[in-house]
């Protein structure tokens, strides 16, 4: 079955969708995405995407070109002609097409550029690696210093997840002045005494929806939560490690630069918040 993809309002096959070779986004990272995930043929945390959307397009002084709820009829339809059951979808909004290259920012009638595609995962929710945990390897981090709006510039993140492939690992978590700031693509957390340590919000790292549900999840359910900077040696030394991001839920980390997180299993309050997670998220999906 060819992928029906959305283009500027239009549904098109795949191999017939394109977009400008001016496009700002393919010529300077100038724009913005979100990756919402799909149970059972419903969109997870659906709002907090699109709230965060619209605060990263804001940030970049872009003007959403779309409504809410017209961004919700495109997820719908393209998993209806997709016939998705479980898996992603990725909407991408750029500074459009200016019809030439220029630093200066196009005039502001440009019309943006929405961009929205599906990737099936069937079993999404039950992948093998929640049983087994992630490695992860530290690895400097050298993005730039707005982290919070959620750029398509992702050619460090890409070059850190190859650093850690290269090294054994699932994944690597960023460091920058001795303190980790998140993973290539997800929150980090460690668990020590029973107390959840993430670090604070600011523009060093991406405001994770997944972050916000399960935060909220775990103090409801009276676990204590420390949102502060932690260092790879104070995780080495934790019970338990794991990250959250829309696509891995709630994932284990059982190995940090070679070194077995806790027994070196994967943690129980990780597991249980993975299964709250998804619990919680599957009732109030849209
Ligand atoms: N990544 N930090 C970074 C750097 C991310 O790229 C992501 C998400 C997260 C987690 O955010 P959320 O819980 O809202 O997904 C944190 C997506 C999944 C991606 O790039 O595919």
């Amino acid at each position: 079955m060819t992928r029906t993809v959305y283009v500027n309002g239009e549904y098109l096959p795949e191999d017939q969708a394109s977009v400008s070779i001016f496009d700002r986004g393919f010529l300077m990272a100038d724009g913005v995405y979100e990756v919402v995930s799909v149970l059972n043929g419903k969109l997870l945390d659906f709002d907090g995407h699109m709230a965060r959307l619209q605060r990263s397009l804001a940030a970049l002084e872009i003007v959403n070109p779309l409504a809410e709820n017209e961004y919700l009829d495109a997820h719908r339809t393209l998993l209806d002609r997709n016939a998705i059951i479980d898996g992603l979808v990725y909407l991408q909004v750029t500074r459009g097409n200016p019809g030439d290259r220029d630093f200066a920012y196009p005039p502001e009638d440009t019309p943006p550029t929405v961009v929205m595609f599906t990737q099936a995962k069937p079993g999404l929710a039950d992948a093998p690696a929640a049983k087994t945990g992630w490695k992860i390897v530290s690895v400097e981090d050298l993005r730039w210093g707005r982290r919070d709006i959620k750029t398509v510039q992702l050619l460090y993140p890409s070059m850190a997840k190859m650093e850690a492939k290269s090294r054994g690992a699932d994944d690597a978590w960023l460091t920058e002045d001795g303190f980790v700031t998140e993973g290539t693509s997800n929150n980090a957390y460690i668990v020590k005494d029973g107390v959840i340590v993430t670090r604070e919000l600011s523009h060093d790292i991406l405001h994770g929806i997944t972050r916000a549900a399960v935060l909220r999840f775990a103090a409801e359910a009276q676990m204590k939560i420390e949102e502060r900077s932690f260092t790879i040696a104070e995780a080495q030394e934790a019970d338990e490690a794991f990250v959250t991001s829309a696509s891995a839920f709630v994932m284990p980390v059982v190995e940090i630069d070679g070194k077995p997180v806790g027994t070196g299993k994967i943690g129980a309050i990780a597991t249980r918040l993975r299964e709250i997670y998804l619990e919680e998220s599957r009732k109030a999906a849209v």
